[in-house]
C-alpha cells in the first residue's frame, strides 16, 4: 500500500466563495433504503465527512410528502451534508432546492442515473440520460435558487456508453454552473452488473475542470488510490459501509500508514462492532420511535451480520424483532457465537 498523503490531496466543492473542503477526498454515496438519517449520524461520528440523503423525489418535497421530508430530517451535526433529489420537472426542483438549502444542507445533487424501473418510467433518474437538455435545464432550476453547491450525479451512459456525446454531456453540466459531477461508470441498463469502468473516470477528468467524483466497486484504501491516480477529485463509496459503520476511520487510517482494513478480524472487532449496533439501535429509536426504529434498523442487523458465518441460526429472530430488549439480546447473542467462531489475535 502506498501511503497517502500526496496520492489524497484534500477535495473543495466551491461555489460563491462557499467551500466544501475534505481533507481527505473520500465520502458516502446515496443509497436508498439504506444511507438513512440514522445511520448518516453513525457514519459520521465515525470519520465520514460528507453523506448524501437518498434520492428524493422533488415533487414529494413540494407536496409535503411525509415520506420524503422523512428522508431529509436531523442532517449529521459533524461534518457536510448532501441532499439528493429525483425527479424530471424543473418547478417542482427550484422549490424543493430552497426549502433543502433553508435546512442548512450544503450541497444539492441532481440524481441522473437511477436505474430502477419505476423511476425511469417517469423520466427520471437514469432516463435523463437520454435528454441531456433536461438534465442542463434541471441544474439551472437549482443553480438559480440556492447559493450552495450544485452537481449531478450520472451513469456512463443509458445503453451504452458514447465518448462524444458523454464529453458534450459533461461540458455542459460544467458550462451550466455545476461544482462537481459524480459519475458511476456502469450503464443504466447494466444495472450493478459487470464492473464499472474505471476508463470512464480517466476520459471525465481529462474533460472537464470541475472536480470529478468517481462511484463504483470500491472496497477498500487500494481502490481509492486507483480512482485518484485515474484523475478523479475524489471517490464516492456506497455497499461497502452496509453493516460497516467504521469504514472511514479505518480506510483513513490505512491512506496514511498502510495497513489491511479487513474488519471483523478478531473477537474485539465483533464486541466493537456489536457496540456500534447497539449505538445505532439508540439512533433508530430516538428518531422514529421503538417501533419504526426497530423496524428500520433490522435490515442493518442482517448488514451487521452479513460476514458472520453462523448467521442463519439468527435469521428468523431478526426480523421479529420489535422491541428494545429483543434487539439487545439478540445483539448479545450474536456476539456471544461470532466471538467464538474468531480467533484471538
Ligand atoms: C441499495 C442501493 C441504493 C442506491 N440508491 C441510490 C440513490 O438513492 N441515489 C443514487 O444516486 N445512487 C444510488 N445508488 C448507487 C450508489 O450511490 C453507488 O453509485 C453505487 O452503488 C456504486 O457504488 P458502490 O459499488 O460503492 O456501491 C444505490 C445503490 C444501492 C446498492
Amino acid at each position: 500500500m502506498v501511503p497517502a498523503n500526496d496520492a489524497t490531496p484534500p477535495l473543495g466543492i466551491s461555489r460563491n466563495g462557499k467551500v466544501i473542503e475534505l481533507d481527505v477526498p473520500i465520502m458516502a454515496a446515496p443509497m436508498a433504503g439504506a444511507i438513512d438519517p440514522p445511520y448518516r449520524v453513525l457514519l459520521h461520528r465515525y470519520g465520514c465527512a460528507l453523506s448524501f440523503t437518498e434520492m428524493v423525489n422533488a415533487r414529494g418535497l413540494c407536496d409535503g410528502s411525509a415520506r420524503s421530508l422523512s428522508y431529509i430530517e436531523s442532517p449529521p451535526a459533524v461534518g457536510y451534508s448532501g441532499a439528493q433529489l429525483f425527479g424530471s420537472e424543473g418547478r417542482y426542483f427550484s422549490k424543493a432546492a430552497s426549502f433543502l438549502e433553508s435546512r442548512g444542507f450544503d450541497i444539492i445533487d441532481l440524481n441522473a442515473g437511477c436505474p430502477k424501473r419505476k423511476v425511469l418510467s417517469n423520466g427520471a433518474g437514469g432516463a435523463l440520460l437520454k435528454d441531456p437538455a433536461r438534465i442542463v435545464e434541471l441544474l439551472s432550476s437549482i443553480l438559480d435558487h440556492v447559493k450552495v453547491p450544485v452537481g449531478a450525479k450520472l451513469r456512463s451512459g443509458y445503453d451504452s456508453f458514447d465518448v462524444p456525446s458523454f464529453k458534450a454531456l459533461l461540458k455542459d453540466i460544467e458550462g451550466a454552473g455545476a461544482s462537481y459531477v459524480t459519475i458511476h461508470p456502469r450503464t443504466v441498463s447494466q444495472g450493478f452488473r459487470g464492473t464499472a469502468d474505471r476508463e470512464v473516470i480517466a476520459l471525465a477528468s481529462g474533460t472537464v475542470d470541475i472536480p470529478v467524483i468517481a462511484s463504483g466497486d470500491v472496497k477498500g484504501p487500494v481502490d481509492v488510490l486507483d480512482y485518484l491516480k485515474r484523475g478523479a477529485s475524489g471517490v464516492m463509496v456506497g455497499r461497502v459501509l452496509l453493516g460497516d459503520p467504521t469504514w472511514f476511520v479505518r480506510c483513513r487510517a490505512a491512506l496514511e500508514n498502510g495497513p489491511d482494513i479487513s474488519f471483523p478480524s478478531s473477537p474485539d472487532d465483533i464486541i466493537s462492532l456489536m457496540d456500534i449496533a447497539r449505538e445505532h439501535m439508540e439512533i433508530s429509536i430516538s428518531f422514529h420511535g421503538i417501533e419504526k426504529g426497530v423496524r428500520y434498523l433490522r435490515p442493518h442487523l442482517s448488514w451487521y451480520i452479513a460476514r458472520f458465518r453462523g448467521r442463519s441460526m439468527f435469521r428468523d429472530t431478526l426480523f421479529s424483532l420489535s422491541t428494545r430488549e429483543e434487539v439487545l439480546t439478540f445483539l448479545d447473542e450474536v456476539q456471544e457465537a461470532w466471538t467464538c467462531e474468531l480467533p484471538e489475535r
